[in-house]
This record gives structure tokens, sequence and C-alpha cells, in this order.
């Protein structure tokens, strides 16, 4: 099983949630590679079973200058079968919060096998762990049995 979280981060906040994430798939012994999106060889992406990405927002609900190679990836190479979820950091001051998760979620659900979406307030806290868990078991549930 080859799974991988891409993620970027500015101050560390979707940083903090994409590592809690990892830890919970290890836990379930499945082995997670971790890439900053600027390290992620985009040319493999087919090639992954499963794809979990991480994004804050940025400007007005928009995805990051540097997830648009990622985002763009997915709307043009074959990725049919690659099961995706799309978890993210945002602050709900701002008009459209999380719209980076909200933008990739509607590209991926026609593109490829979107299990499940996360979008967390400025920080993990504790009371969110519940949520990060659901999170972690929808996908190995779509990658087990494509429910
Ligand atoms: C200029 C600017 C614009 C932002 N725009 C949004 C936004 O439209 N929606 C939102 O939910 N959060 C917005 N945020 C909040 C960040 O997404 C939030 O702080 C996030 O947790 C940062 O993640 P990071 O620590 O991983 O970089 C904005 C923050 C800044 C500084």
């Amino acid at each position: 099983m080859n799974l991988a979280i891409v993620y970027t981060s500015k101050t560390g906040n979707t940083e903090e949630l994409v590592y809690v994430l990892r830890d919970l798939f290890l836990r379930k012994k499945i082995e997670v590679c971790l890439f900053r999106s600027d390290q992620f060889p985009l040319q493999d992406l087919p090639s992954f079973d499963a794809v979990i990405i991480g994004t804050y927002t940025w400007g007005d609900g928009e995805i990051p200058v540097e997830m648009r190679a990622l985002y763009r990836a997915f709307e043009t190479m074959d990725t049919k079968h690659v099961v995706t979820g799309v978890v993210g950091t945002g602050d709900s001051f701002y008009p459209h919060f999380c719209g980076a998760v909200d933008a990739f979620r509607d590209m991926l659900y026609a593109h490829c096998r979107l299990a499940v979406t996360l979008k967390i307030e400025v920080s993990p806290q504790t009371t969110d762990l519940e949520r990060c868990r659901r999170f972690a078991d929808t996908i190995w549930n779509k990658i087990e049995n494509g429910a």
C-alpha cells in the first residue's frame, strides 16, 4: 500500500495536523510518505494508492500558490483509481473558511476516489482528535473496501 500525504504550511498549523494524521496511520501499521508540496514527485502521482492533501487557505478562500501544480496534476493525469482526502486549517474569521479544502474537494470529486474532507479551526486541539481518527478510518475503509 502506497499512501502519501502532500502538504503545505506557512506558520505550522497544517503541518501539525498532518503529523497527527501520519501518527494515526502509523498506529494502524500503514506506512505513510510525507511530502512538502515542493518535494512531491508529481509525475509519480498515479502510482499512489492514496493521497492525502493538507493545505491552509490564503487570500479570499484561495488555494496557496505552491499547491496549484498538485491541483493541476490531479486534473490532467489519470488518477481515477487514487483514493484521496483533503484536510486543512483555516480561520473562520474569513468569509470562506478553509476555502482551499472546498476547492480541492470539488475538483477531486470529479477526477479520483475522494473519500473525505476535514477542516480544522487554526490548529488541531485534543478535542479534534476524534475527527482526525474518523478521517483516517474513512480513508482506510475506502482503500480496503471501496466503501
Ligand atoms: C493573508 C491571509 C489570508 C487568509 N485567508 C483565509 C481564508 O480565506 N480562509 C480561511 O479559512 N483562512 C484564511 N487564513 C488563515 C490561515 O489559513 C490559517 O491561519 C491557517 O491555519 C494557516 O495555516 P499554516 O499555519 O499551516 O500556514 C488567512 C490567513 C492570512 C494571513
